[in-house]
């Protein structure tokens, strides 16, 4: 039998993010700058390339399975690679989900539900059609808004990203959470990381989200719940509105201690933790000889990288990313 994913901090990983697309259609000003410069189509791994990774991840102990990008739904025929790995839910695989923003769901959602994806995390900064357009530079909330219903339609659980921004979103989070509980959602806000240049300076719009709770707790209560998805959010209950909120706080407490996952780009790089760059090279195993046991080797050198924790830190003005690297390539 093969043998589970362990690292040298005995932290077993389960959770395997994959990174299906750089590319996105949308331009988060936080994310990535206006003029992104995109990996070249040849590098990146070919659906039958994702899709034996992943079985080799699964043979490997990975349960959960979470497509991301830059935004999976504008890569061509993903559809036919989530419909594959979905065979795999039951027989290896726990969970299939998505990170995704939302403006191709409307499209996608009844495929995604019927290849066995239950729940979903769509990004959502905001309700307001102008601060969407102004944090996106793409005017395409509509398109969001009806994905959301559909994917609620669909019958897929949904949970809501949104990056808590000073001065861009910070007044509309609690309408967005109170919409997104109304709608039967989860929300999560999550605290701007240092990852690749953009045209800000992210510490103009950082918000340490312990202050964003304290401001949501003068208008509701909020109990810690005991609901886990094995990320890195801390949800609580809110009182008032019947539903969790989740807290991902990288900067100001962060939750490295309990990490079991690892995250894999387009071309096959696995980076061992969001915020390092220890990472192995998948695609030449792929590609090698005898991939079975190139790959086989790879994972367990991955294992031998990995850091104990991240170091992100947005406290002074100037200064450089802490990887140069953007969170599109790695989802997040
Ligand atoms: P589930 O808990 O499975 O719902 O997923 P998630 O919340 O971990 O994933 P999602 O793709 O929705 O990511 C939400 C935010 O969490 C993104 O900003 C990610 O960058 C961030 N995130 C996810 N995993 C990690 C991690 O290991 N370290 C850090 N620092 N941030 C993470
Ligand atoms: N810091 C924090 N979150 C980010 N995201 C993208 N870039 C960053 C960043 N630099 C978020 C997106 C999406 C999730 C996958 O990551 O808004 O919700
Ligand atoms: Fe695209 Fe997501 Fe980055 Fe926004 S945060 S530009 S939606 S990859």
């Amino acid at each position: 039998l093969a043998s589970p994913l362990v690292d040298q901090f005995r932290r077993r990983i389960t959770y395997l993010r994959l990174s299906v697309t750089d590319r996105c259609d949308l331009r988060c000003s936080y994310c990535m700058p206006e003029r992104m410069t995109f990996l070249p189509r040849k590098d990146v791994l070919s659906l039958e390339e994702l899709h034996k990774l992943s079985l080799g991840f699964i043979a490997r102990g990975v349960t959960r399975l979470r497509l991301t990008g830059g935004e999976p739904l504008v890569r061509r025929d993903v559809i036919d690679l989530i419909a594959a790995l979905g065979r795999k839910i039951g027989d290896g695989l726990e969970e299939l989900t998505l990170t995704t923003n939302g403006t191709r769901l409307a499209e996608f959602a009844d495929d995604l539900a019927a290849a066995g994806v239950r729940r979903i995390n769509v990004s959502l900064d905001t309700l307001d059609r102008a601060t969407f357009a102004r944090i996106t530079r793409r005017d395409s909330l509509p398109q969001v808004l009806e994905g959301l219903a559909a994917a609620k339609a669909a019958g897929i659980a949904v949970k809501l990203n949104t990056v808590a921004l000073k001065g861009l979103n910070e007044q509309h989070i609690p309408e967005i959470v109170g919409w997104a509980h109304g709608q039967g959602f989860d929300a999560t806000l999550i605290e701007v990381m240092p990852l690749g240049e953009v045209e800000e300076d992210r510490i103009d719009h950082y918000l340490p989200l312990p202050a964003v709770r304290e401001a949501l707790e003068q208008r509701w209560t909020l109990t810690p719940s005991g609901h886990r998805t094995g990320g890195p959010a801390r949800y609580f209950d809110v009182a008032q509105t019947g539903g969790r909120i989740g807290f991902i706080t990288p900067l100001t407490g962060n939750f490295c201690e309990s990490c079991n996952r690892i995250r894999v780009t387009a071309t096959g790089q696995l980076y061992a933790c969001l915020g390092g760059s220890e990472r192995v090279d998948l695609r030449a195993a792929l590609r090698s000889a005898d991939p079975d046991t190139a790959l086989g080797a790879a994972f367990d050198s991955a294992m031998r990288i990995k850091p104990e924790r991240h170091h992100f830190a947005i406290d002074r003005r100037g200064a450089a990313p802490a990887l140069a690297r953007h969170m599109s390539m790695t989802g997040g």
